[in-house]
Formats: C-alpha cells, sequence, structure tokens
C-alpha cells in the first residue's frame, strides 16, 4: 500500500516552476498572479493567502485584492477588466465561491482567457475536452493527474470513477482520464446517482470530488483499487485548538486497508492544487511573453 505523498509531488512540480520562473526573468519578464476575494469565507481567505505566499516564496509578482462581501457585479467586472488590461499580470483568478449575489459564470467569461490560470472560462474548457494543449486546465483536476502519474497507477483501460460532476473538479477531471494518453474508461457519479457503492466497486481508480466528509467507506473500494480524494471538509473536533479537523471525502482510516495507493488529506491534493496554479501562471507568462 502505498500513500501519495502530496507535499513532495507538489515540491518537485515547484523546483521546476522556479526554473521556469528563473529562465523568465533572465529574459526580462516576471510572472504575475492576481487573487481576487469577494468577501469573507474563513476557507477562501487560507487558500487565497497561500496562493499569494507562494508567489512571493517563488520570487513570482502577485497581487492579492480583497473586496467586501457588498461588491456589485459591476464593481468586480471593472476590476476584471482593469486586470486583463495590466500587461503585469499574467494569471487572473477569482477565489469561487463568491456571494450569492455575484454571478460567478458571467466573471469567469470576463477573464481574458489567456490570462485564465483556473482554467474556468469557456475557451479553456472548449481547449481541455478539444485537447488542444495551449489552454488552460483547471488545477485541482491537473495536480490529480500528476499524483496518479507519480504513483505509477496504469491509467490505460483502467475503469475510474469520479464522483462529483462539478465544473472545478468532476467534468475536467472526467475529461483528462479519458483524453488520448490516459486513455481511462470514465464514469461520472453524483448526487443522483444509483448504487453509488456498487459503482465504485467496480473501479480501478476512485476519485472523490463531492465535499460530503468521510462519505467513500470501504464498502465502495474494490482491493487494489486506487483512490484519490479532493475532498477538504472542516469537521466540529472539540478536542482541536482551532475547534475543527480537516477531514477528506474518503473514510481514510477504513479505506487505507483496502486499495493499492490513496491520496492522504491534508498533505494530498491540497499542495497539488497550488503548485499546478503556479505552473499555470508560469504557462500563461511565457505565452503572453511569446517567450
Ligand atoms: N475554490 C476552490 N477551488 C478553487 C480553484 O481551484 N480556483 C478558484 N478560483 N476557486 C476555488
Amino acid at each position: 500500500m502505498q500513500v501519495i505523498n502530496g507535499k513532495e509531488v507538489a515540491a518537485s512540480v515547484l523546483t521546476k516552476v522556479q526554473q521556469d520562473i528563473e529562465a523568465l526573468k533572465q529574459a526580462g519578464v516576471v510572472p504575475g498572479l492576481a487573487v481576487v476575494l469577494v468577501g469573507e469565507d474563513p476557507a477562501s481567505k487560507v487558500y487565497v493567502g497561500s496562493k499569494v505566499r507562494k508567489c512571493a516564496e517563488l520570487g513570482m509578482n502577485s497581487r492579492k485584492i480583497a473586496l467586501p462581501t457588498e461588491t456589485t457585479q459591476q464593481e468586480l467586472l471593472k476590476v476584471v477588466a482593469e486586470l486583463n488590461a495590466d500587461s503585469s499580470i499574467h494569471g487572473i483568478l477569482v477565489q469561487s465561491p463568491p456571494p450569492p449575489h455575484i454571478d460567478e459564470a458571467a466573471i469567469v467569461r470576463a477573464i481574458d482567457p489567456r490570462k485564465d490560470v483556473d482554467g474556468f472560462h469557456p475557451e479553456n474548457v472548449a481547449k481541455l475536452v478539444l485537447e488542444d494543449p495551449s489552454g488552460f486546465v483547471p488545477c485541482t483536476p491537473l495536480g490529480c493527474m500528476q499524483l496518479i502519474k507519480s504513483a505509477g497507477v496504469e491509467t490505460q483501460g483502467a475503469h475510474a470513477v469520479v464522483i462529483g460532476r462539478s465544473m472545478i473538479v468532476g467534468k475536467p477531471m472526467a475529461s483528462l482520464l479519458m483524453a488520448k494518453g490516459a486513455d481511462a474508461t470514465v464514469t461520472v457519479a453524483h448526487s443522483r446517482t444509483r448504487d453509488l457503492a456498487q459503482l465504485c466497486r467496480t473501479a480501478d481508480i476512485i476519485v472523490a470530488a463531492v465535499g460530503r466528509p468521510e462519505m467513500v467507506t470501504a464498502d465502495f473500494v474494490k482491493d487494489g483499487a486506487v483512490v484519490i480524494d479532493v475532498g477538504i471538509n472542516r469537521v466540529e473536533d472539540a478536542s482541536r485548538e482551532k475547534g475543527y479537523r480537516i477531514v477528506g471525502d474518503v473514510k481514510y482510516s477504513e479505506v487505507v486497508q483496502k486499495c493499492r495507493a490513496i491520496t492522504p488529506v491534508p498533505g494530498g491534493v491540497g499542495p497539488m492544487t497550488i503548485a499546478m496554479l503556479m505552473a499555470n501562471t508560469v504557462k500563461a507568462c511565457r505565452q503572453q511573453a511569446l517567450l
């Protein structure tokens, strides 16, 4: 049984990213990422802080734009337009989820697709499905694929069950797994799927991205399966200083006994998401600088 170490794989991705940043600097351009946060969601604040910190660690420019919850759609669109026009900014990310009065899809469409390092713009969604490598792929599923590869998992002909159909993880994950080269047979399950546990027991690879704490239990997993846990859920825990702890979508203590490889939470997919964001920002910079 292999515990897939996301921190280690992320560190090796970031070593390469750092080399690329140095090369870009030699050529006279410093990659720049803008991170926009609307509102006060505590988890979002943590994620945005980590992203900005990582940019600084790698010698990249970053701009954090924190806007109040009451920010209007129009005001947010104006911020995006300014960032689109700013040649020192190569990547733009608006942290999801925004407050409910914001039309997130309209914001995503307003981002210049060349700066859409999240890969959420329709043009980049299309490029992923078309297998056009010039597009941007959402960071979390991109990181999951790297983890699967790093563990030496054979995806060709494997049955992969993706639990969750979100635009951020489930749908792009399915596209990546079925793409030429990965060649998996993919089933996408969601909240209306019948007999989910039975379906998952037919999987060689399970990717859990539902946001339900410890939903995937041992009875979902066949012996020797590979389990990628995308969940980051806060559950109450009075014994912890913060009053909560973080668990995945997978009941780790049970599933670890049955699988061939598993990603832990924390320390699995989480660190990869940030690493791939940095990689996407470098890619955006290179494309915009025509380097
Ligand atoms: N919220 C959760 N994951 C993500 C992500 O990858 N990008 C953005 N912008 N928001 C998120």
